[in-house]
């Protein structure tokens, strides 16, 4: 049967005391709903209805660009009420999966399965043991170890909150059934809402068959309602990201304090050293070295290329055998050609750097094409702004450009050419040449220094 997914979120969320909606809150730098969104996606649905509410418009935007029905539940009145409000986009011959919002790290691998297990004529659960099952809904089953029901911690008696053995929320069974019995749910509970978990006993009134999938690993069903279980969640899901670079053969000088926030493709021989962050996209390429407190973003590495500690790189094409930082940093549009450096202190934003020139200390160079082989001297600043708008610096290759030098642009300066230390070229530099702009050095003799009054 085709599968379609019904997400829940819709529920306020208060116990993350944020003004930002529950289910985007983010977890690995992605909000907790975009997790589950994507586990919908690899299970193949034909199909994504997402249940929101509070936050609804926030919520919405966000996800502009997938392929979603949204369903607003304007009223919170219970599990069983919110996948009401979503039956419209239900067809009764497909399975429906019902997922939730705050349970972002179970594994498409997990759902598929529990989709699985409902055909046409079965109800099938996802549950797990937990050590401390307090506020989860229990399994109860027969003497035959046959399921019942689901009972929520309000209203079991303290027997059955002995059992250990919980409802993930998780949940599969044919849209036709679902449609029947949604409609027997009566908020005859101690919260006084439309529980979801009654369907288990419509089941069982009905004869149809309920199946239990117990899923090993329970931190895949981990519901975060607050800050302390968004923190596990962030913890576990870096356990993951480290353990599948690992095994790919990445070195972690320590794999608990890598962060990923987002895709991060790395060739052979990788090495990375603690506390560093990758955001959006990022590639290493073979033998890459990223030194301590590294923050990358949508960036791409050559091979060879090693990354001093304390660098922020960002939106940047870094080719092979460079050399980065200590305490360098790449803004929007850099592109570096293969064995060129940045030293330390050095800020580059929309730039070229030549094949094997160097910029090796103390230095923003801004909207400029630098040639190769160029040695740009420690201090040196591109005048790239005039107050409203943005001009070019273009250096020749070869060129050597001494400490302290401001390059007024627009200005150019050809290839081979030498600029003195000091100088502040606001015109073309002709190749080849040496070109000073200073004051003449002069000596005051006998000159006294003052001395303080007494
Ligand atoms: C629910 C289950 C419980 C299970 C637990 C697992 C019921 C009655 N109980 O309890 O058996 O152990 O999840 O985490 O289903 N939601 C809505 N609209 C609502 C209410 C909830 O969209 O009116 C959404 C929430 O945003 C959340 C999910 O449904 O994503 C679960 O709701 P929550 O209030 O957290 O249910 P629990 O009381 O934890
Ligand atoms: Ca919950």
């Amino acid at each position: 049967m085709d599968v379609s997914v019904v997400i829940l979120a819709a529920g306020q969320g208060t116990r993350m005391r944020s003004d930002l909606p529950k289910v985007l809150q983010p977890l690995a730098g992605r909000p907790l709903l975009e997790h589950v969104i994507d586990v919908a996606e690899a299970v193949q649905s034909k199909q994504i209805c997402v249940v929101y509410g509070h936050g609804g418009d926030r919520v919405k935007a966000q996800f502009a660009n997938r392929n979603i029905d949204w369903v607003l539940q304007a009223e919170q009145l219970g599990t069983g009420h919110a996948v009401m409000q979503a039956m419209p986009f239900v067809q009764p011959d497909q399975t429906v999966l019902i997922l939730c919002g705050d349970v972002p790290l179970v594994r498409a691998e997990t759902v598929v399965v529990l989709a699985a297990a409902a055909d046409s004529d079965s109800l099938a659960l996802l549950t797990t043991k937990l050590a401390d099952p307090y506020g989860y809904g229990r399994i109860i089953r027969d003497v035959e170890d046959h399921v019942t029901s689901i009972v929520e911690e309000n209203d079991a008696t303290d027997e059955q909150r002995k059992l250990t053995e919980i409802n993930t929320g998780l949940m599969a069974c044919s849209g036709r059934l679902l449609a029947q019995w949604l409609g027997r749910l009566a908020p005859d509970n101690a919260q006084g809402e439309y529980y979801l978990t009654d369907i288990v006993a419509c089941a069982i009134e009905d004869g149809v068959p309920v199946v239990p999938v117990g899923v090993a690993d329970c931190v895949e069903v981990l519901g975060i309602n607050d800050k302390r279980q968004l923190a596990e969640a962030e913890a576990i899901y870096r356990c993951r990201v480290a353990d599948a670079l690992m095994e790919q053969g990445v070195t972690l000088v320590d794999p608990r304090r890598i962060d990923v926030r987002g895709k991060l493709a790395c060739g052979r021989d990788v090495l990375i050293d603690i506390n560093a962050v990758f955001e959006g996209e990022v590639e290493l390429g073979d033998g890459v070295q990223i030194g301590a407190n590294a923050v990358i973003r949508d960036t791409s590495i050559g091979a060879g290329t090693v990354i001093h500690p304390h660098c922020v790189l960002e939106q940047s094409r870094i080719g092979a055998n460079c050399q980065i930082g200590p305490y360098a940093r790449t803004r929007p549009g850099v592109e570096m050609a293969d064995d060129a450096k940045l030293g330390n202190f050095v800020e580059i934003k929309k730039s070229r750097i030549g094949k094997g020139s160097k910029i090796n200390h103390l230095s923003y160079i801004g909207d400029a094409i630098i040639g190769a082989n160029v040695n740009v001297g420690a201090g040196t600043i591109t005048c790239n702004y005039d107050g409203a708008n943005k001009h070019r610096t273009t250096i020749g290759d070869g060129a050597f450009i001494g400490s302290g030098v401001e390059l007024v642009a627009p200005v150019e300066i050809g290839a081979g050419a030498t600029v003195g230390a000091g100088s502040t070229i606001t015109k073309a530099v002709p190749a080849d040449e040496l070109v000073l702009e200073r004051s003449q050095q002069r000596v005051v003799r006998g000159w006294k220094r003052p001395v303080k009054l007494t």
